[in-house]
């Protein structure tokens, strides 16, 4: 047996996409497209601030207690988040409340940036992920759509289900998550200086999704100079 060391392979390309937007606006479903068709993984990281509000929900401890919620997320396993129970509208409410919290943030955005770095990489979705969770990443885009477009698709998505839905109180809670999500101290929701605009009020998600592919392939080639 030769003691000499194998030539150490190139490491891997990790490709990490980020796509932000406010609630409601269509970038889970487009996420979880497009990490199929790159052959991407995909993390909802709305998904691990609603584990911590369902956590606390569940176990009748306080909403808006930094140390308790930052416990609930150190030890949150991103392998067992459960998107049809999380997906509740009131715990997506509870959600942004325990997303101003730093403690809270900075457990979690650890555990999004490790999930990010395993190759082949992956597509995140969520409010911070091009301006503090992967801000190298190679594509950004930021998905939007006008407040009311949100709420009927909320309001589509709750009766569909067989839930019961008032349009109007679907708007306002809409209005008070952005206003939330956009006007905490740490890492509100803005688009990043590089992030591609999608503003998807006018766009099915099939259009979306070319519209997406487009804007991706279009920075990737950029990218590697082709
Ligand atoms: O699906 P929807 O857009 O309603 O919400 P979500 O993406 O599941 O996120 C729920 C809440 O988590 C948001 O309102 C944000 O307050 C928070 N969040 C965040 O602060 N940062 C992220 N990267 C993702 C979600």
């Amino acid at each position: 047996m030769s003691d000499v060391a194998a030539p150490q392979d190139a490491p891997e390309p990790v490709l990490a996409i980020a796509i932000d937007g406010p609630a409601a606006s269509g970038k889970g479903t487009l996420a979880r497209r497009l990490a199929r068709h790159y052959g991407l993984r995909h993390l909802d990281t709305g998904l691990t601030y609603r584990a911590v509000a369902a956590r606390l929900l569940e176990e009748d401890l306080p909403l808006d207690d930094e140390a308790t919620a930052e416990a609930a997320a150190r030890t949150l396993d991103l392998g067992a988040l459960d998107r049809a129970r999380l997906a509740q509208h009131h715990i997506g409410e509870a959600a942004s409340k325990v997303a101003v919290m730093p403690g809270v943030r900075r457990a979690l955005v650890d555990k999004q940036r490790a999930f990010a770095a395993a190759p082949p990489g992956a597509v995140l979705d969520g409010r911070d992920i091009g301006t503090v969770v992967c801000p190298e990443a190679a594509v950004k885009l930021y998905v939007t759509a006008s407040a009311e477009v949100r709420a009927v698709r909320r309001f589509r998505e709750i009766t569909d289900g067989g839930g019961a839905a008032d349009y109007e109180a679907v708007l306002a809670d809409i209005r008070r998550r952005d206003a939330r999500d956009m006007g905490r101290a740490d890492s509100p929701l803005r688009p990043a200086a590089d992030a591609h605009l999608l503003d998807t009020s006018e766009m099915d998600i099939e259009a979306a999704f070319m519209a997406a592919c487009r804007l991706i392939d279009a920075a990737l080639a950029a990218r590697s100079g082709t």
